[in-house]
């Protein structure tokens, strides 16, 4: 098995047909569900909850759904996920009071839990809450939008991530979100990431088998 993981972001499938749109997906050789909950309040759109993740568990899909919360507050809306299905769930710090008790109720919950980074957010809090991290996600976009262009300065925050993961021993994944394709992700692996967050960069082809494996092929390098 690869060390690394793709997590198609269902914000670019089609909402219409969202079952079998995460089906073909997971058909074509996806790893997770990458599933954005945006409230129109943290973020500047407005997407799906709980009973989405529910529905898409009540038609059948069993791979893990990576629930990233772009919401405020978070507290109320984890116990919900949890129920719903979620596998992961993880959040943005500044959108909670209490960041190190919101992590507890995500493991509480029976769920990972993982912290979710701004571009301009620095990663200072992460130390204080490695042992209750089982994810870092970088957002290499600012939230609210599939489709937007990679920002470059990124990757070495990443390659900081990185270093702050494997100095710390625990087992944490280092995901990335925004911007990843076919075209950048053997770079965005250098710099440390190993779970991959793709939305328009699959749902906007014809041949969600095809890009997942060109994706592959590149990180195989
Ligand atoms: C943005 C979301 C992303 C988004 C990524 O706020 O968190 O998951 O769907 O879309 P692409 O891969 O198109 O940048
Ligand atoms: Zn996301």
């Amino acid at each position: 098995a690869s060390k690394y993981t793709i997590a198609p972001s269902i914000l670019s499938a089609d909402f219409a047909r969202l079952g079998e749109e995460v089906e073909n997906v997971l058909a074509a050789g996806a790893d997770t569900v990458h599933f954005d909950v945006m409230d129109n309040h943290y973020v500047p759109n407005l997407t799906i909850g709980p009973m989405v993740c529910s529905a898409l568990r009540k038609y059948g899909i069993e791979a893990p759904i990576d629930v990233h919360l772009m919401v405020s507050p978070v507290d109320k809306i984890i116990g919900e996920f949890a129920d719903a299905g979620a596998s992961f769930i993880t959040f943005h710090p500044e959108a909670t009071e209490h960041v190190d008790r919101s992590l507890q109720l995500v493991r509480a919950a029976g769920c990972k839990s993982g912290l979710v980074f701004n571009p301009a957010t620095s990663l200072d809090v992460l130390k204080y809450v490695m042992d209750k991290v089982d994810i870092v996600l970088l957002m290499s976009v600012n939230p609210g939008f599939g489709g937007q262009k990679f920002i470059p300065g990124t990757l070495d925050k990443l390659r900081e991530a990185r270093k702050m993961i494997d100095e710390s021993g625990f087992d944490i994944s280092l995901e990335i979100d925004g911007g990843v394709g076919p075209a950048n992700i053997k770079e965005v692996a250098e710099a440390g990431a190993d779970n991959f967050v793709a939305g328009s960069a699959i749902f906007n082809t014809e041949d969600y088998k095809a890009t997942i494996d060109t994706m592959r092929a590149e990180l195989a390098k």
